[in-house]
């Protein structure tokens, strides 16, 4: 176990590098195939269907830019990294290495103003990723990519194609196989119109890699339930369905912060009538474990596959190096070392796990 959170770890580390590393010039090389069979979680659904609050409840902090429209206008793919107890959490952006951000409100604005940077103050999208990572004691290791809402109808100021360019976004992330889908409903609509389903169903008509996320139960009419959906009779998927409970727009307005929330939606599972008996496996942080065990599973099974990849990238790396004598950039030449000694370890770690137990089984 401590083994495998450890490689979660790795994986981000090494996200990270080969992402500095395509600010120079990137393309196809062994970093962008690498970054692809490297497992990762997107969270997809419409407008409002509470991928934001998803996303806050998985880290525990409000960082997210909120209101109506498009707010996420550019993916944001962010690490979570577990540190140990008693820890201040903090955060880091790509574009801003060496600055920690403790404040979270200033997470939230730099988002904004780092958006707006590509975007210009206009409601364009872009598929330029900002990358963030948390490191807390209260999360558990996990990448998860925040991309924008799918919509059906562009809004006063967005060409028209805005609809289109968000789901072409959207699929060129769930397409990749090695993407996990966290596929975002409200219960308060018909399942069967749900654009985070129709988009699953679309890349994983299996549902093999999609976890299906039902927020806003609490907003259901009286006298209905979700129970056909959260049971898998509506829409079957190999992985079990979570409900969610997430922060109404009131208490966001009254400054509920996380931890009530969290324990809110505990008690609202605890003593509900139509899901007291689902209440172990329904809520935000359920889901959380539920994905960082998912993904380690991912990682071992993939270990051999991501093994030859590394060397692969080791190779080139090295011939890169040598080539190169005196990289272009200095600070793509450290990236270039600091992928290749990632990898190295990578490596190292990998067959000590081959060679002391049974790979893909329980450790
Ligand atoms: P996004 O557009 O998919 O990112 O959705 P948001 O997370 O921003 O949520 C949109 C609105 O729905 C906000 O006002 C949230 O407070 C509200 N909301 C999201 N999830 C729930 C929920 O489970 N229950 C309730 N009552 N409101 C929710
Ligand atoms: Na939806
Ligand atoms: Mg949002």
């Amino acid at each position: 176990m401590a083994t495998m959170e450890s490689l979660i770890g790795l994986v981000n580390r090494i996200q990270r590098a080969c992402t500095a590393l395509g600010d120079y010039g990137g393309g196809d090389n062994a970093f962008s195939s690498l970054w692809d069979a490297l497992p990762t979680v997107a969270v997809v659904g419409g407008q409002s269907s509470g991928k934001s609050s998803v996303l806050e409840s998985i880290v525990g902090r409000d960082f997210l830019p909120r209101g109506s429209g498009i707010v996420t206008r550019r993916p944001l793919v962010l690490q979570l990294q577990r540190t140990e107890d008693g820890q201040q959490d903090y955060a880091e952006f790509g574009h801003l290495p060496r600055r920690r951000f403790t404040d979270f409100a200033m997470v939230r604005k730099e988002i904004q103003d780092e958006t707006d940077r590509i975007t210009g103050k206009t409601k364009q999208i872009s598929p330029v990723p900002i990358h963030l990572s948390i490191y807390s004691p209260y999360v558990v290791n996990l990448t998860l990519i925040d991309l924008p809402g799918l919509t059906k109808v562009a809004v006063e100021g967005q060409p028209e194609s805005v609809v289109e360019d968000i789901e072409n976004m959207v699929r060129s992330y769930v397409e990749k196989p090695n993407c996990i889908i966290l596929a975002i409903s409200p219960a308060n609509q018909d399942i069967a119109t749900s654009d985070a389903i129709k988009l699953a169903r679309e890349v994983d008509a299996a549902g093999e890699r999609t976890f299906g996320v039902l927020t806003k139960l609490d907003l259901m009419d009286k006298g209905t339930n979700a129970l056909d959906v959260l049971e898998g009779r509506s829409y079957r998927l190999q992985q079990p369905w979570v409900g969610i409970v997430n922060r109404s727009q009131a208490d966001i307005n009254k400054n509920v912060d996380m931890i009530a929330a969290r324990r809110k939606e505990r008690e609202y599972f605890a003593t509900s009538p139509d899901y007291g008996h689902l209440a172990s496996k329904m809520g935000s942080e359920y889901l959380a474990r539920l994905l960082s065990k998912h993904l380690e599973s991912v990682i071992k099974a993939r270990i051999p596959s991501i093994t030859s990849l590394i060397n692969k990238s080791i190779e080139e790396l090295e011939s890169e190096m040598d080539l190169l004598g005196r990289p272009i950039a200095v600070d793509a030449g450290a990236q270039l070392y600091t992928i290749l000694e990632l990898c190295r370890a990578f490596d190292k770690i990998f067959k000590e796990h081959l060679d002391g137990g049974r790979p893909g089984g329980d450790q």
